[in-house]
């Protein structure tokens, strides 16, 4: 095999190793509210499967959370709390919500933890609107409320969190406490207002992270691994020993782009369906017209004629036409995308090095392939290469 199909192998199954892991579903990001209410960022939280979305916004110091977590037992509480004082319960600041047995109406209370001892039903010692809770179909609550975060805590950038769940609500309102195990008792930690991570091992993940691993499959599936496998394809099977090898290199690049282009496709689609109010109508429709020609293109693998029919002439054009249709249009959406994003500018280069430096490997496979067919051909005296039939091919 010649030592640039080795390489392009290489980079091939670097990318698609590279981005297993991205790939994994994190669990918040799933989660769905009945008023359709969308916050920028989401954690989760690291202990008693709880989770919080919330947005900042930094000019007039105000919080909007929704938080979610399950009862300890179906007629328990569950409770958010900041604390502007310490980490711990202790001082908290608490937003609890229970199912009234009388009703069955999910409510919001507010608690002053000023001792483990008195936990009182009291107003906050910050203003909080818009206090909510609903109960949810998989039997956990949430709390949602606008909080105004003082000065002095808004301007560290950062708030102590507490959370917890209980087993049950008295008649007169009172709280049945929590039980003390280690998960009771971890339910704690910094929330990092600007930046939406948070102290510990919080699995977290935010809309920006949502764009960012958006970003990455594509620039790597339409952006590095399509043009990687077009390459395979034009210049690698130029050299003999390299058939059939390049074929089943071509068609491992392709594939994994494939597969890895729609899971990005899929992100992109979920993305465009949370932003309600902003469509950058070029990028997405760039982008179903990528997802429709490389489905073809895929498809059309199956429906390909035998190398002697007489039809794999038109087979030959429509392919090569839809691969360099792919190519542009995969280049050109990773730039609108970088744009959409406003990343930083190090991807921006970043890609366009990758682009800039596939672009002189084939300007030099270009040169290097046309001497070896003219010296082929010179040798044998058979029909010209001109990149798309020149009879050398398994295909
Ligand atoms: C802060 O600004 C947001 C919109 O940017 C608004 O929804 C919210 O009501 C404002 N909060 C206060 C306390 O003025
Ligand atoms: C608590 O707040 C509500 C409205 O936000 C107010 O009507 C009530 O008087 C407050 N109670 C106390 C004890 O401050
Ligand atoms: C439940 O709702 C009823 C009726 O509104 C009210 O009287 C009662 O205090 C509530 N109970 C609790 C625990 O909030």
């Amino acid at each position: 095999m010649a030592p640039s199909a080795a390489a392009t192998a290489f980079l091939c199954f670097t990318f698609w190793t590279l981005l297993i892991s991205p790939a994994v579903s994190l669990t918040c990001s799933g989660q769905k509210f009945t008023k359709n209410q969308v916050f920028s960022s989401c954690l989760d939280l690291p202990s008693l499967s709880s989770y919080l979305h919330f947005s900042y916004d930094s000019s007039n110091t105000t919080l909007s959370v929704a938080f979610i977590a399950s009862p300890s037992k179906p007629d328990g509480w569950v409770a958010w709390a900041i604390n502007p004082k310490a980490t711990g319960m202790v001082g908290s600041q608490a937003l609890v919500a229970y199912k009234n047995s009388t009703t069955g109406l999910a409510v919001v209370r507010t608690f002053d933890v000023s001792s483990y001892s008195s936990i009182v039903p009291k107003n906050l010692s910050f203003e909080v609107w818009d206090k909510t809770a609903e109960s949810r179909n998989d039997g956990s609550l949430a709390i949602f409320a606008k909080i105004k975060i003082p000065a002095d805590l808004a301007s560290g950038g950062e708030i102590n969190q507490v959370w917890q769940i209980g087993p049950g609500v008295g008649a007169d309102g009172m709280l049945v406490k929590h039980e003390f195990a280690a998960a009771n008792l971890q339910s704690k930690g910094t929330l990092d207002l600007k930046n939406g991570h948070s102290s510990g091992s919080y699995g977290g993940y935010t809309r920006i992270k949502n764009k960012n691993i958006h970003g990455i499959l594509n620039a790597v599936s339409w952006g590095i691994l399509f043009p990687l496998g077009a390459m395979i394809a034009r210049y690698i099977r130029a050299f003999e020993s390299a058939d059939p090898a390049w074929f089943y290199l071509h068609i491992f690049c392709q594939i994994s782009g494939y597969a890895i282009g729609v899971a990005g496709w899929g992100t992109g689609l979920k993305l465009g369906s949370q932003s309600s109010g902003i469509t950058y109508s070029g990028h997405r429709n760039i982008g179903i017209s990528l997802f429709v020609l490389a489905t073809v293109q895929i498809s059309a693998l199956f429906l390909r004629p035998k190398k002697e029919h007489k039809y794999r002439f038109y087979w030959n054009i429509y392919h090569h036409g839809f691969g360099y249709a792919i190519l542009v249009l995969g280049i050109l959406n990773v730039f609108k995308g970088f744009n959409i994003l406003r990343s930083d500018y190090k991807w921006k280069s970043a890609y366009i090095n990758t682009i800039i430096a596939l672009g002189a490997i084939s300007l030099l496979l270009e040169a290097v392939t046309w001497v070896v067919v003219l010296k082929r051909r010179s040798e044998k005296s058979k029909k010209p290469y001109d990149g798309y039939n020149n009879g050398q091919r398994i295909q």
